[in-house]
C-alpha cells in the first residue's frame, strides 16, 4: 500500500501504477481545487483508473464526485477495495471507455492512457460537458521525432526542432480542437506542461457554433527553416508562405495549436493552494517553483534554445537567463519555459535573437 496526498493506495500485480507520475497527480489535484472552486460538486469520469488513484484524489482532495472504468477486471476490482479504503462511494465500471464515455455525460472527464490518448479523444469531446484532462505518452509522435507516428495517431505533420516539447504539446491541443469542434465545442487551455516523459493538459470547453468556428484562428501551420531557424506562422484560413527569407526552403509542420498554453488566472489560483496539498515542504516548493515557471512564460510560440542557436551560429551558448535579459532590454518581450534550462521564448525574430547570441559571445 503506498500513500498519497491524502489516499491510501492499495497496488496489485497487472494493475497500472506509476510512482514517477505522482508529482503530475499532485498537479492535477491543484487544477481540480480550482475547478471546484468555480464549479461546485464536479461529475468527473476517471475513464481509464488502473487502481483508482486519480478519481480518489479528486474526490479526497478536491470534492469532485467520480466515476471509476477501466476494462481490465482485475483493476476494477482494486479500484473497489480502494474506494472502502478510503472510505469513498461511488461507481465503478467495467467497460470500454469509449462506449461508456458514448453513452453517458460527465461534467468533467479525465483520460489518463498508457501511450496515445488518440483512441478516445474523439468520445471524450462527446462526453465531457465542461472540463476535460488528457496525458499523453507517445512523446515522440507529438513532438515531431517518430513523423509517421504523428501522421498516424495525430494526421499531423511534424517533425524534430529545437522546441520539440512545445510543438508536442501544441499538436495534442490542436487534435483535441479538431475533434471537439465537430460537436460544437470550442476549448480554453487552463493549463499545460511538458514534463520528462508525458504531456498533460486540462481544458475547459466551450459549446458554441461560434466559437467552434472562431477557435480555427488558433490553429494553423508553423512553416520552418531548417537553414536558419526562422520560424512564421499561419492560421487556417488558406495562407501560405513561400520561401524563407534566407533563401531556404520551409517546412510545413501542423496543424498545431497556436494559441495560449495557460490561463495565467487559473495557474495564479493552483499557485495559491499549494500550502493545502498534504505533501512535504520540499514536494510544495517543487510544486510552486513548477507553477510559477509556467505562469511565467510568455505565450508566444514557439521557444528557442541556447544550444541550437550556438551550433547555427558557431559559438559558444550564453546563459538562458542573460539572454531573456537582453532581450527585455532591447524592448522585446522574453521568458524562459518551464521545460528545460536551456529554452526561452520571445517575440523578438530569429535576425534579431541571433544578433543578440552574437553581442553575448564578443
Ligand atoms: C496508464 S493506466 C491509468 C493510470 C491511472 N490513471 C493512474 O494515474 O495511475 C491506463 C489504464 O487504462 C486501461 N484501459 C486501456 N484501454 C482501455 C479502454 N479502451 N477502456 C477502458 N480502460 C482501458 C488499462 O487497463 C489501464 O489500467
Ligand atoms: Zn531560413
Amino acid at each position: 500500500m503506498i500513500v498519497e496526498g491524502k489516499a491510501k493506495i492499495k497496488l496489485a500485480e497487472g494493475v497500472f501504477y506509476n510512482p514517477k507520475m505522482t508529482f503530475c497527480r499532485h498537479l492535477d489535484v491543484l487544477a481540480y481545487k480550482v475547478i471546484s472552486e468555480s464549479e461546485g460538486k464536479v461529475r468527473s469520469l476517471d475513464a481509464l483508473s488502473a487502481t483508482g488513484v486519480r478519481g480518489i484524489r479528486a474526490r479526497l482532495e478536491a470534492g469532485f464526485i467520480p466515476t471509476f472504468n477501466d476494462k481490465n477486471p482485475k483493476a476494477v476490482e482494486l479500484i473497489r477495495e480502494n474506494l472502502k479504503l478510503n472510505g469513498i462511494e461511488a461507481e465503478v465500471f467495467n467497460r470500454d471507455a469509449v462506449a461508456l464515455m458514448r453513452e453517458n455525460r460527465f461534467t468533467h472527464i479525465d483520460l489518463d492512457p498508457f501511450g496515445s490518448p488518440a483512441e478516445f479523444i474523439d468520445t471524450a469531446c462527446v462526453s465531457a460537458l465542461k472540463y476535460l484532462s488528457v496525458t499523453a505518452t507517445d512523446t515522440a509522435a507529438l513532438c515531431g521525432s517518430a513523423p509517421v507516428a504523428g501522421l498516424r495517431k495525430y494526421a499531423i505533420y511534424a517533425e524534430k526542432t529545437e522546441f520539440y516539447p512545445e510543438l508536442g504539446l501544441r499538436t495534442l491541443i490542436g487534435k483535441i480542437v479538431r475533434e471537439a469542434t465537430k460537436y460544437d465545442k470550442a476549448i480554453e487551455v487552463l493549463v499545460s506542461w511538458a514534463k520528462e516523459h508525458y504531456y498533460r493538459v486540462h481544458l475547459k470547453l466551450r459549446r458554441s457554433v461560434a466559437l467552434a468556428g472562431k477557435i480555427y484562428e488558433k490553429v494553423g501551420y508553423l512553416f520552418y527553416c531548417f537553414e536558419c531557424g526562422n520560424r512564421e506562422w499561419v492560421p487556417m484560413d488558406g495562407s501560405s508562405l513561400e520561401r524563407c527569407k534566407c533563401g531556404g526552403k520551409f517546412k510545413m509542420i501542423g496543424p498545431l495549436w497556436l494559441g495560449e498554453l495557460h490561463d495565467k488566472n487559473f495557474v495564479t489560483r493552483m499557485i495559491e493552494r499549494v500550502d493545502e496539498m498534504e505533501v512535504t515542504d520540499s514536494v510544495k516548493e517543487k510544486l510552486e517553483k513548477f507553477l510559477r515557471s509556467i505562469l511565467d512564460e510568455i505565450d508566444v510560440p514557439f521557444a528557442y534554445t541556447t544550444h541550437h542557436l550556438a551550433k547555427m551560429l558557431k559559438v559558444s551558448p550564453p546563459q538562458v537567463l542573460r539572454i531573456v535579459e537582453e532581450l527585455r532590454k532591447a524592448g522585446f518581450r522574453a521568458s524562459r519555459v518551464h521545460y528545460s534550462g536551456f529554452g526561452f521564448k520571445t517575440d523578438a525574430n530569429i535576425d534579431e535573437v541571433k544578433k543578440i547570441v552574437l553581442a553575448l559571445n564578443a
